[in-house]
């Protein structure tokens, strides 16, 4: 929407996340785009917690999905080119 940057703006209200009073300005604004594109990804996916689901590339938006799978249940794979980021996907909760 126009305005996405302006102190007001209109928007659809299911494109809206409540941020809750705990979270300050500065973390929510991290989890924004990337934040809402993999929760919707996940929540409006077909898996439920406890299913094997995999994750293709940990970059901004895959170490987010990594993050919110595996505190919601479901049993994380971790895609990466190479085993450089391996450490940092178990640390954020992938089993594999
Ligand atoms: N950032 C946002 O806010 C945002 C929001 C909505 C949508 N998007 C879109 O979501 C996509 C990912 O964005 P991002 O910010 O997460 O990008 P990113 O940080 O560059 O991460 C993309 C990951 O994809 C993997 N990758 C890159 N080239 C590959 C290749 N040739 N083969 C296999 N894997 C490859 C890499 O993972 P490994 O290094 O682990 O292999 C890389 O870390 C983009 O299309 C972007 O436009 C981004």
């Amino acid at each position: 929407m126009d305005g996405g940057y302006a102190e007001y703006m209109v928007a659809y209200v299911d494109s809206l996340s409540s941020i809750p009073n705990e979270i300050s300005v500065m973390e929510a604004a991290s989890l924004m785009c990337a934040g809402k594109t993999t929760f919707s990804a996940i929540k409006n996916c077909k898996a439920r917690p406890g299913d094997l689901v995999a994750i293709q590339g940990i970059g901004g938006l895959g170490h987010l999905a990594v993050q919110f799978e595996s505190k919601a249940g479901f049993l994380t794979l971790a895609i990466s080119r190479g085993n450089n980021k391996e450490a940092l996907a178990r640390e954020l909760g992938a089993l594999h």
